[in-house]
């Protein structure tokens, strides 16, 4: 494949998320607190979230043995950062969910695999390719400093929300309560905020277009998800604090 050829299939991929931006936030997608019964066949929440998501790290990995190229220092960090944040996505994070009895559709696990399928390939095949050419004078990059912190703060704050939101089933709760301290206070859903600060942060690092794809998408995935969220705590909630947005502080 040549890289105009990559760089064609990966900007149709970019110009889909933007194109089914208005479905993601006309149709809510049935999954958790949205789960809806006529979405067909449906597998167990944990089992469906480990499968789904190791799809990503996998593709990710076999796509970059593929490529073969000798990967320079910046690569290595880039592959470390995506194996390090999908050992916690595949592994961690569904391990400590509290999600006994509850079901995903088989509908949502496919359309997730094809999605980190996409992206798991995408960005593994680059940076094993030889396409990603940088030298050791990257990592005095401006972007590639920067791209780093940012990634680290998105992770750090998708990950401190992951962890509120777990601790408010601690007392073997099943339902929903109202999140509360630090950014719950300003915006329902600090978690998908931290996912998309991470995965722009990542972007900015590789500065490659696959990455900046998957940035793309995450925002297009996780801004309608955290907008149905917020509606969904105003419905459920008739004492939800009225300052708080969906996503961003302030904004939306
Ligand atoms: N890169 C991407 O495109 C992408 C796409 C999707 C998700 N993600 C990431 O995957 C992670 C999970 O996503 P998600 O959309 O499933 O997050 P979520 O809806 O906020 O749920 C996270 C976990 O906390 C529980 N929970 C949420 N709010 C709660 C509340 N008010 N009271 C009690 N428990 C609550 C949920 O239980 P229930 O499951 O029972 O609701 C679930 O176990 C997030 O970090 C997200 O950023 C990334």
């Amino acid at each position: 494949m040549t890289q105009n050829q990559f760089d064609t299939i990966v900007y149709a991929w970019i110009a889909m998320a933007v194109l089914l931006l208005p479905v993601q936030l006309a149709v809510t997608a049935p999954y958790g607190r949205h789960v809806r019964p006529r979405w067909g066949p449906v597998i167990g929440n944990r089992v469906g979230w480990i499968v789904m998501e190791a799809v990503s790290p996998i593709v990710f990995a076999a796509a970059f043995l593929y490529g073969g190229a000798p990967a320079p220092g910046p690569v290595w960090v880039f592959l470390a950062l995506w194996m390090a944040h999908y050992l916690n996505r595949t592994f961690i994070f569904p391990l400590r969910t509290k999600t006994a009895g509850k079901t995903i559709p088989l509908a949502i696990v496919a359309s997730a695999i094809l999605f980190n399928a996409f992206n798991g390939w995408s960005n593994g095949f680059y940076l094993g390719s030889p396409w990603a050419a940088y030298t050791a004078a990257w990592f005095l990059d401006i972007r590639f400093g920067a791209g780093i912190a940012i990634f680290f703060a998105g992770a750090a704050i998708n990950i401190w929300a992951d962890n509120r939101l777990l601790a408010l089933r601690r007392d073997g709760k099943s339902g929903y309560s109202i999140p509360r301290g630090g950014l719950f206070e300003r915006v329902s859903c600090p978690n998908h905020l931290g996912e998309i600060v991470e995965w722009t942060g990542f972007a900015i690092a590789c500065w490659n277009l696959p990455a900046a794809a998957f940035a793309v998408w995450t925002a297009a995935n996780l801004g309608p998800r955290a907008i149905s969220h917020h509606r969904w705590y105003r419905r459920e909630f008739p004492d939800y604090p009225q300052g708080r947005r969906a996503l961003l502080p302030g904004i939306l």
